[in-house]
């Protein structure tokens, strides 16, 4: 490895080690081990990306509604209907009625206007000279786009509130940590996430009236799927793409910097695709999946049995290929293992994708940068940067 590339990898593991250490344990753990492994207390994992994609597109086998499903932690949040959103005709209608909010096209117009003036005023204070912490940035505008697409109508507009919006998902999503072994909620939890998800899903009621039909809500309205599914929903976005995204985004700013491929890529910005992929690849900001095995199934020659759990490392399948290259070619095996695959691939896919193509080039817009500071967030379920400070190398 060249010292760029270890510099990089240690950075990345010392903010899994800070953000999450029993998920850091277990990658440390399942490394080594066969590509479909079973551990105690765990369940099955899976390291290898073919067999996670198997997995992941056998929806009848493999479902996320049961015991060790995400799906399973929502339905006890908004009860046994948003748990069957998760699954079968309803899911699939829901992501077809949304489908063309996500596409490239689409998403490059709700990033413009959800965050195009916080970019440019980003680039703008690196022009200047200044510092500017790139973590926090990616959490105003996580929030920024939550609340557009939400159709949110903040009394005061921010970067504060957006800060908010950003905080009180984090808050919900660490609810879920420590589900690894089992993703039954205890009664207090189950408690504070509702009032987490009220403060989250204010405006929603409103929204669900009168938002316009190229919103989420105004879908949600068109469908007849009521208010309380609709917040449930609602509530799903705000978390999926919200530290998932600001997550990958700062990583691979700091990546590009560490591995001193930023010069690459400023030689030539036809690179800037493979940059966004591999910054994708290398953080895989969703580092586990889980599953719960619904019928028998036979994966990589092992018998897997209806009611036991299987926890895909995604972070590891991804990472196998190799450390961060911005000429990487793209690699068959994994594909885009990192927003899953099947029927519940990231919908968010293109957002994620432009959010960082955005943020890339403005941190380049006046030539190199540096970091000139970093702090890796403790506690949380998706590892990040609490801060990552950069500025022009002018
Ligand atoms: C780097 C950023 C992101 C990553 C790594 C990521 C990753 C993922 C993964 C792995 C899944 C599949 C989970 C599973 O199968 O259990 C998923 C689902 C989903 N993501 Fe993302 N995501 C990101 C950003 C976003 C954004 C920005 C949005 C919305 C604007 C979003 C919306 C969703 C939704 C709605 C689903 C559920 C799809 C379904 O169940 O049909 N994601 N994401």
């Amino acid at each position: 490895m060249r010292y760029g590339a270890r510099a990089a990898a240690r950075h990345e593991a010392r903010l899994l080690w800070a953000g999450n250490p029993g998920l850091y344990a277990l990658l440390q753990a399942a490394r080594h081990t066969a590509p479909i492994q079973r551990f105690p207390r765990i369940g099955w994992v899976v390291t290898d990306p073919v067999l996670a994609r198997r997995v992941l597109n056998d929806a009848a086998g493999f479902g996320m509604s049961g015991e060790g499903g995400v799906g399973h932690l929502w339905a006890q949040l908004f009860g046994p209907e948003m748990g069957a959103l998760f699954g079968g005709a309803r899911h699939a209608e829901l992501r077809a009625r949304a489908r063309d909010l996500f596409t490239e096209e689409g998403a490059r117009t709700l990033v413009e206007r959800a965050q195009g003036g916080h970019y440019r005023m980003l680039a703008g204070r690196l022009a200047d000279g200044e510092t500017v912490d790139v973590a926090d940035a990616t959490r105003v505008l996580a929030g920024r786009l939550v609340a557009d697409l939400l159709g949110m109508r903040l009394d005061s507009p921010t970067d504060d509130a957006y800060r908010g919006i950003f905080a009180a998902g984090e808050r919900l999503a660490g609810l879920a940590m420590g589900t690894t072994a089992s993703t039954v909620l205890p009664a207090e939890r189950i408690r504070r996430a509702r009032a987490i998800v009220g403060d989250i899903t204010r405006g929603v009621e409103e929204g669900y009236r009168t938002a316009g039909p190229d919103t989420i809500l105004g879908r949600c309205r068109e469908m007849g799927l009521g208010l309380p599914l609709t917040r449930g929903l609602a509530t799903l976005l705000a978390i999926a793409g919200t530290e998932t995204g600001a997550s990958g985004t700062a990583r691979t700013v700091a990546l590009l910097h560490d591995t001193g491929q930023q010069a690459a890529l400023l030689a030539d910005p036809g690179l800037m695709p493979g940059a966004v992929r591999e910054g994708l690849r290398v953080t895989t900001p969703a580092p586990v999946i889980g599953r719960a095995v619904m019928t028998d199934a036979e994966v990589g020659g092992r018998l897997l049995r209806a009611g036991e759990r299987v926890l895909l490392m995604t972070y590891l399948a991804d990472n196998a290929v190799g450390p961060f290259d911005v000429r990487r070619e793209y690699v068959p095996e994994t594909r885009q293992l990192w927003f899953g695959a099947g029927r519940h691939l990231c919908l968010g896919a293109a957002v994620a994708r432009t959010q960082i193509t955005r943020m890339l080039e403005t941190v380049t817009a006046a030539g190199p940068y540096r970091i000139v500071a970093r702090r890796p967030a403790r506690r949380v379920l998706v590892p990040a940067y609490s801060a990552l400070r950069v500025r022009a190398e002018g």
